[in-house]
């Protein structure tokens, strides 16, 4: 882990209030592996105190670019939003461990709205794989996930783009012609690709989120039920990728 002051080459608004960031970073583009994510000091003040963790969504190495999606939820990512480009953000990382690459196995991706931002950048990675989408309304970096995979789905919940419903009902359908699953997004959607990929014996890998602290396993802020019901695990080190056998996503 390192902290690198980064400045920022483009931030700007995609749709409503979801945000692209491109920042330039040596040490991360050239080490971030799919699934690992920043931890960015939202302004120069001491509030919001804590810093936020925001996956990496693409990285161009010959560059030193690394680009970020965020949604603006509250204080620390609304900060985000007055940041220009020129400016420089303070930035730990990468953290986290990212998710397994399985070049030689027939491979889908799922990803519910803000959770799609990793997912880009593991698209890139696998580059066979089939792309799940799933949104409420507005659709975002369509585009961008077109550029490496020539099989996406796309759902939004009011049917206003692509197929009316959630993608979970396509990977449904589809679910015994993969080896494994890659999933990111809301718990639901997480609990129920789990469940599906558990009833198939489909290996599967999900990112979750959790509020955090320190980012860098010291404070428990993260801390997730583990499947065992005896311990728990923190998504800032454990995670935030797990295999879904180690988890426990039930309520
Ligand atoms: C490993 C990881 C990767 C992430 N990657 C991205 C990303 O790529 N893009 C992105 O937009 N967001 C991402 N997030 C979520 C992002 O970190 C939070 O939305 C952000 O920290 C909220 O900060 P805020 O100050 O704007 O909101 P706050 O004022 O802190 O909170 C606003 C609202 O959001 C809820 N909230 C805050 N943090 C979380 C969280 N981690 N999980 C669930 N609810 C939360 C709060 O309960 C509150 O209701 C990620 C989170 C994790 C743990
Ligand atoms: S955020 Fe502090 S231990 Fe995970």
């Amino acid at each position: 882990m390192q902290r690198d002051i980064c400045r920022i080459l483009s931030n700007h608004k995609v749709t409503g209030n979801i945000y692209k960031m491109v920042i330039e970073s040596r040490i991360i583009s050239k080490k971030a592996l799919p699934g690992q994510f920043i931890h960015i000091k939202p302004g120069d003040g001491y509030d919001p105190l804590l810093r936020r963790p925001i996956s990496i969504c693409d990285l161009d190495a010959d560059n030193s670019q690394v680009t970020l999606l965020y949604r603006v939820c509250g204080k620390g990512t609304r900060l985000f939003t007055h940041t220009k480009t020129g400016d420089f953000l303070d930035v730990l990382g990468p953290l986290g461990n990212g998710f397994p690459i399985f070049h030689s196995k027939r491979v889908a991706i799922i990803g519910g709205g803000i959770g799609i931002a990793p997912l880009l950048y593991l698209s890139k990675e696998l580059i066979e794989a089939e792309v799940y989408l799933g949104f409420r309304d507005e659709t975002y970096m369509i585009e961008d996930f077109m550029k490496y995979s020539d099989n996406i789905s796309i759902y939004t919940e009011d049917g206003s783009k692509g197929n009316k419903g959630y993608p979970i009902e396509a990977l449904e359908r589809n679910i015994r012609s993969y080896d494994v699953v890659y999933a990111c997004g809301p718990k639901i959607m997480l609990r129920a690709v789990k469940n599906l990929c558990e009833e198939n014996h489909i290996e599967c890998y999900i990112s979750m989120e959790e509020r955090m602290g320190c980012g860098i396993g010291a404070c428990l802020v993260c801390a997730c039920e583990s499947s065992s019901n005896e311990e728990y695990k923190k998504v800032c080190t454990d995670g935030p990728v797990f295999n879904s056998k180690e988890v426990n996503l039930d309520d």
